[in-house]
């Protein structure tokens, strides 16, 4: 008798477990949409998190690029994505905030999404092309100020990271700058370094290597601290711009109805991929700071997008910025 009631409790807990494997998550590839272009900073976030992700989850994580409208286009397509975990959104301050201030969203940015969690940020950092004549910020804003509305910005579009932080600047030192979308300050990057634009207020992600190059000029990280592994940029505070601060954060998000049980996966596994020193130290070299691990929830998540969102759009709308 014992042995049989043993071994019925032995069934059921294995058909419990059969059950969970049968429905158990991940069972097939799952794909990140990035909706800026490759090569750029969330381009690059991304695929280092998608390559240490699969070895948590069992399952190939891919990264497609989406572009379009500032990173709009991309997100339409998750939030329309079956809730079936296998569809994951990045974005960042543009695409989960500013753009719901900017753009017809066909979608609401916090009940059509649902967070996984909070990645890694980055200050902005103020770069030129090396022919531009001016080698301190003081002399770049007297430069700008002497070229109003001649002097090319690069962007990912209206909303972008890059053209807030273009916004902020003129509004900052009552310049005119003329702004160029690109689908990612990927592509804007390269045409800084051919000479094609003259400014990029990028992440400091993207451009750090270039500057450490020598193929681009930086002026200073839009940030009260110094960079840790960029000690010789100084901050807007010391270079003559105080107070220009703008952190640009990123995070990851599924598409409303997501399984509570996928988010839980998924969220482990960035969690475990951030945790790691190997990806921690590419971070680090890029200039982006890993969020404590108790921001690492979907509730953490939750909170800040809120917050920033009530912080944001007052200062977009009144900044009047378009959809382009
Ligand atoms: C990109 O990956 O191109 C950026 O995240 C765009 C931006 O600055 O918003």
């Amino acid at each position: 008798m014992k042995a049989l009631i043993a071994a019925i409790a032995l069934a059921t807990m294995l058909a419990g477990l059969t059950a969970a494997r049968v429905g158990d998550y991940p069972s097939r590839p799952i794909t990140i949409i990035v909706p800026f272009a490759a090569g750029g900073p969330s381009d690059v976030m991304a695929r280092i998190l998608a390559n240490r992700m699969k070895s948590t989850l069992g399952q190939t994580v891919l990264v497609e690029n989406v572009t379009g409208a500032s990173g709009s286009i991309g997100v339409t397509r998750a939030v329309r994505s079956p809730p079936d975990g296998y569809t994951i959104s990045f974005g960042h301050l543009g695409t989960h905030v500013a753009n719901g201030a900017i753009f017809p969203l066909t979608f609401d940015l916090v009940t059509d999404l649902e967070p996984v969690s909070m990645l890694p940020s980055n200050p902005m950092i103020i770069v030129s092309k090396n022919d531009v004549p001016a080698k301190t910020l003081k002399e770049l804003v007297v430069w700008v100020k002497e070229n109003s509305g001649k002097v090319t910005v690069g962007t990912a579009g209206s909303g972008s990271g890059a053209h807030v932080a273009g916004v902020y600047f003129q509004n900052i030192t009552g310049t005119k700058l003329q702004f160029v979308p690109y689908r990612g300050t990927g592509p804007a990057l390269n045409d800084l370094m051919a000479g094609q634009i003259d400014l990029i207020i990028d992440q400091t992600s993207n451009s750090i290597n270039q500057v450490r190059a020598g193929k681009i000029r930086a002026y200073a990280v839009t940030d009260s601290k110094r960079v840790p592994t960029a000690p010789e940029i100084p901050t807007v505070d010391e270079a003559g711009l105080p107070g220009f601060y703008m952190t640009l954060w990123s995070g990851l998000w599924v598409p409303k109805g997501t399984p509570r049980g996928a988010i839980a996966e998924l969220n482990a596994a960035v969690v475990e991929a951030l945790a790691d020193p190997a990806v921690s130290e590419r971070f680090a070299q890029l200039g982006l700071a890993v969020p404590p691990r108790s921001l690492q929830t979907p509730e953490a998540l939750a909170t800040f997008q809120k917050a920033e969102i009530e912080k944001w759009w007052p200062i977009i709308k009144a900044a009047n910025i378009k959809a382009e």
